[in-house]
């Protein structure tokens, strides 16, 4: 599938627009969602942009990394589901994987109640848009196989979560309320250790570091 469609075809009816009816309520996400990817803004989304961030030029490339602070029902699960599925159904990672290797994008919200929450997000955006329910190869109770050789998983936060994938993108909701090791002293050491090592797994897949091309 093309890369060119970008995270704003929530205006396209083939695509994302069901979810995004009442435009004036998502301003401020699909600002988001443009400085997240670098792509155009409009004047408006370049006006909360500069509130949100305080930067005076908009991004000239998508972010390899992206830290939010939202509130309650601020819509935090949706906005990373959509970008699940986006960069999931939208980007090429098979140059990166061996035969036979799956890549994973990364879901890890911070008990299996929310885990649930996301996954209903992501089955409703890939069974609801056609063009994207032609991906589906299998679904489990927390992972969707899709034919291009990419799996969106999602788990509850554990320390064990991240072994053994080929993580080509990873999404954190909810990061604050991880649960933490107590045995470990210092300033949420586990968080950082779970962030640097989900950086390393994005890294050895050549990941956006190399390609500048995903999140
Ligand atoms: N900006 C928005 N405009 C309209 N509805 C929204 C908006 N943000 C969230 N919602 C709706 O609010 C509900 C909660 O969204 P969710 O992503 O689960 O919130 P959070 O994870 O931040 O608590 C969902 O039904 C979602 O569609
Ligand atoms: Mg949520």
């Amino acid at each position: 599938m093309s890369t060119r469609v970008t995270i704003l075809a929530v205006d396209d009816a083939n695509l994302f627009a069901p979810w995004f009816r009442e435009p004036a309520t998502w301003a401020a996400w699909r600002a988001f969602l443009a400085a997240l990817f670098a792509l155009k803004m409009t004047n408006d989304q370049f006006a909360i942009f500069k509130e949100c961030t305080g930067r005076s030029a908009p991004p000239q490339q998508p972010a390899t990394e992206a830290w939010l602070v939202c509130g309650r029902r601020a819509g935090k699960s949706f906005i990373l589901a959509l970008c699940a599925v986006y960069l999931a159904c939208f980007f090429e990672y098979r140059r990166h994987l061996a035969p036979g290797e799956r890549g994973t994008v990364l879901i890890i919200a911070t008990n299996s109640k929310q885990a649930r929450v996301i996954v209903r997000y992501i089955r409703a955006l890939l069974t609801h848009i056609p063009m994207l329910t032609k991906l589906m190869e299998r679904e489990t109770a927390d992972a969707f196989d899709l034919s291009n050789s990419v799996t969106i998983e999602v788990h509850p936060a554990s320390a064990k979560t991240t072994r053994g994938y080929v993580v080509v993108a990873a999404l954190l909701d909810e990061v604050a309320f991880f649960p933490t090791d107590d045995r470990v002293s210092g300033p949420d050491p586990d968080k950082d250790f779970q962030r640097q090592r989900l950086m390393q797994h994005i890294l050895q897949t050549g990941g956006y570091y190399r390609q500048r091309r995903w999140l």
